[in-house]
């Protein structure tokens, strides 16, 4: 692997698994970062990278749905190996508006395996990075393993099952070596806070309402994004190819845990507000339709084959987000005014 194209490197995890290649991998090769930057991508994510690693990061602003554009990509950077993180990836919005999902996650992915198709004689590898939401809702004590049959719930996670299914096919069918890994729900730095985790956490820094969906029973397995990225890395460097991979935390929480431990975490970091602990933030709303009741993984093949084990557990990883989001206070700023998106206009022209 020496000309990697990483897909939407300027969102949450892309950004991370830069940052986790570049310092902590020993990879001395190139990264090119394609992102379309719609709302979620953050240039300043990487802001250091171009000047620390001038020549070995390459930032480029094009969608991966762009055929002339991602053409352009493979060939002027002779893209050996792509790592595919570029997805709208919020199941809310594709409640709301499911086109940009089929759009980006499906004919995305297909614009890049036919790329891949056409070059791949110098093709080492496409890894596409997807979700546990693929296979729907589990009962009690069962888990999600790499044989779980697909039955996604959420517009959002249809899109991601159809794209897993057209790298699996483009492996079988065409001979492309691919490797995927379905990954449960990340929470971490950098991440846009329309998710349940930096939403908390913000608003129960600004004494803001929390609001938790339904009854707040739901259940979701939480990794602290730099294992996912070690594991990813693994997967690449090691995973056999044409095979899937699970990735998790071992660490099934209910919703509500989840916010009332951020909620005294941060009671115990910052002087508690006037209005007294903030548990008394959290407020019950209306349930998301088709919530999955409960995702859990099993990963013991990733452990078994390639000695993969999370370093975190919920309560260091929660921590170390809890103060990097303290710590950050202008990232958070700039993220929530939308003031990125002149920066952007500023610093990037479509290249
Ligand atoms: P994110 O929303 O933070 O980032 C997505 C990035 O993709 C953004 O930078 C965005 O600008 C870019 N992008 C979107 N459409 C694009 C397009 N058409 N062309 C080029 N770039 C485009 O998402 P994330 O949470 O970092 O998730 C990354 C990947 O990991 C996604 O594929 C997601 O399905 C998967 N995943 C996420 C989680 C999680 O908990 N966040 C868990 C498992 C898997
Ligand atoms: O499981 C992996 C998935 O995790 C990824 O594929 C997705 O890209 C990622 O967004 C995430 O999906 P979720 O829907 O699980 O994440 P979210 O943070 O939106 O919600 C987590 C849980 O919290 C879910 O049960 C819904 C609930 N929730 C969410 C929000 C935003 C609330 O109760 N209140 C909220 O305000």
């Amino acid at each position: 692997m020496i000309n990697i194209l990483v897909t939407g490197g300027c969102g949450f995890i892309g950004s991370n698994f830069i940052r986790h290649l570049l310092l902590e991998t020993g990879f001395d090769g190139y990264v090119i970062n394609v992102d379309k930057l719609t709302y979620a991508g953050n240039p300043n994510n990487l802001e250091d990278f171009e000047i620390t690693f001038p020549e070995r990061y390459i930032f480029i602003q094009a969608d991966i749905c762009d055929r002339e554009s991602m053409t352009e990509v493979f060939e002027k950077y002779k893209i050996d190996t792509v790592c595919h993180f570029a997805a709208e990836s919020h199941v809310d919005r594709s409640i709301l508006g499911p086109q940009d999902f089929i759009q980006t996650n499906i004919f995305g992915t297909f614009n890049l395996l036919e790329l891949c198709r056409l070059h791949r004689d110098r093709l080492n590898l496409f890894h596409h990075i997807s979700t546990d939401e693929v296979f729907g809702s589990l009962d009690e004590k069962e888990f999600f393993s790499e044989n779980t049959p697909y039955d996604p719930s959420s517009p959002y996670s249809a899109s991601k099952a159809g794209s897993d299914h057209l790298v699996s096919a483009y492996g079988k069918t065409y001979g492309i070596p691919i490797t995927i890994s379905n990954c449960s729900n990340n929470y971490g730095p950098y991440q846009f806070p329309e998710k349940l985790v930096p939403l908390t956490i913000l608003n129960a820094i600004e004494g803001k309402p929390i609001p938790v969906y339904g009854d707040g029973k739901n259940i979701r397995d939480w990794l602290y994004v730099k294992d996912h990225c070690r594991a990813i890395w693994r997967v690449m460097e090691s995973g056999k190819r044409g095979e899937t991979y699970m990735v998790g935390g071992k660490t099934d929480m209910h919703n509500i845990d989840v916010v009332r431990a951020i909620c005294d975490i941060l009671d115990e970091f910052e002087p508690a507000l006037n209005s007294g602990p903030r548990r008394a933030l959290i407020r019950f709303v209306k349930d998301r339709p088709g919530h999955d009741l409960r995702y859990a993984v099993d990963f013991s093949k990733i452990q078994t084959e390639l000695g993969w084990v999370p370093d975190e557990t919920f309560d260091s990883g929660i921590r170390k987000t809890i103060r990097w989001y303290l710590d950050n206070s202008g990232w958070i700023k700039q993220v929530k005014s939308g003031e990125y998106m002149s920066w952007i206009k500023k610093h990037y022209h479509h290249n």
